[in-house]
């Protein structure tokens, strides 16, 4: 019998959720979006057979083992609560929630109601994080000392006043939007136990529409834009390691850039996606590398891997369904969630207190 899953919220994301889903041999039977006729669209574009107005009605469905969450940030943890209490597993988008506070109640919901709750950390899913992983794992890197977590735009302010650029609704900018690059560099570590985060938030160009990016996001002439454009930090761990991060939407750099690099004991990674044209994606280049000592001499290594335009987006959502079937381990944690979200909430106080901030 294959997984029956429910998708919540038929934005730009929910392609991938349905591919990903129908490629791990589940069923997708609804859609259900607060703008009806969003939902109706939806289904119809995706071959989905119901359509509803309607979380309760979704969640209602006879047979129903699953829901993906795809909705502005300030839902994702209300409706994976209503989700997980009505004993569906949940996929959500990331980040995984407003604040590390609804990030637990979202793990403890999970874990009374004994089903799986994952996150749409899609860029573990790249082939080169696996490919990464692989050596990580092999030990090929030795202790990971230090790392810089980057996602960086030149004009990629999504729209000025919709629910991205609103607090309210997002939870911040691009520090909680591109919580991506933070998280795989710590996924690389192994999660650390964070202990100090020193961060500061720009917001110089928030309000300039000559760094809007090219997704199309309309601008909501009476909506608010009250986040950050940009983030530059420093996360120390309890055991020594160090994770440096600059995040932003707009910022003066000379091109997109999504990386994470690494310096271990035994060898150095980085783990990248260069834009040609910021936002793009068919216009970027992707690498996978790793950088050691041997016979005395610096060795460079490049690793071929398959390309992957959706940046892991399809093969995370396939392995949700894997998880709950047993057939794969989770790319992600509720517990590592909440671990990140600590971080983001210190880095927001670090930098609207201009201190330090002790986890
Ligand atoms: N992993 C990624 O690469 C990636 C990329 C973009 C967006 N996202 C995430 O996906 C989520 C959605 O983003 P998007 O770009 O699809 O947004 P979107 O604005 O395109 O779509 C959101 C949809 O949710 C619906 N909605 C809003 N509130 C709802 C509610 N309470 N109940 C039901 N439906 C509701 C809206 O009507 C809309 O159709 C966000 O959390 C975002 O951070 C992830």
């Amino acid at each position: 019998m294959s997984i029956k899953v429910g998708i919540i919220g038929a934005g730009g994301m929910l392609r991938y959720h349905a591919a990903g889903f129908r490629a791990a041999g589940a069923e997708i039977v609804a859609v259900a979006d607060a703008n009806l006729e969003a939902a109706k669209r939806a289904s119809d574009r995706e071959k989905i057979p119901l359509h509803f107005g309607e979380v309760a009605e979704l969640l209602k469905l006879p047979g129903l083992d699953a829901v993906s969450v795809i909705v502005p940030n300030k839902y994702h943890a209300p409706i994976a609560l209503q989700a997980l209490k009505a004993g569906k597993h949940v996929f959500c988008e990331k980040p995984p929630a407003m604040t590390a506070k609804e990030a637990v109640a979202m793990q403890t919901a999970a874990k009374t109601a004994k089903k799986t709750l994952m996150f749409n950390f899609n860029n573990r899913a790249r082939p080169e994080s696996y490919a990464m992983m692989d050596y990580i794992k092999q030990g090929a890197v030795g202790r990971i000392n230090s790392a810089q977590a980057k996602w960086i735009r030149r004009t990629g302010i999504p729209g000025f006043g919709g629910w991205f650029t609103t607090k309210a609704l997002s939870g911040g900018g691009p520090l909680i939007d591109l919580l991506h690059m933070l998280d795989l560099s710590l996924y690389f570590m192994d999660y650390p136990e964070p202990e100090w985060v020193l961060a500061q938030t720009f917001n110089d160009f928030i309000q300039d529409k000559a760094f809007k990016g090219p997704w199309g996001i309309p601008d909501v002439a009476k909506g608010v834009t009250d986040v950050e454009n940009a983030c530059h930090g420093m996360i120390k761990f309890k055991t020594g390691q160090i994770v440096s991060l600059q995040i932003s939407w707009a910022e003066m750099v000379k091109r997109e850039e999504v990386s994470v690099a690494f310096q271990g004991t035994k060898g150095g990674g980085l783990v990248q996606r260069l834009f040609g044209i910021d936002g793009m994606e068919n216009t970027a280049i992707d690498a996978c590398e790793l950088y050691t000592q041997e016979n005395g001499r610096s060795v460079n290594r490049s690793v071929a891997v398959p390309a992957d335009e959706t940046m892991g987006r399809t093969r995370s959502a396939a392995n949700f369904v894997a998880t709950i079937e047993g057939t794969e381990a989770p790319l992600n944690t509720p517990d590592q969630a909440v671990a990140l979200m600590k971080i983001i909430d210190a880095t927001y106080k670090s930098a609207s207190t201009g201190k330090p901030v002790k986890i």
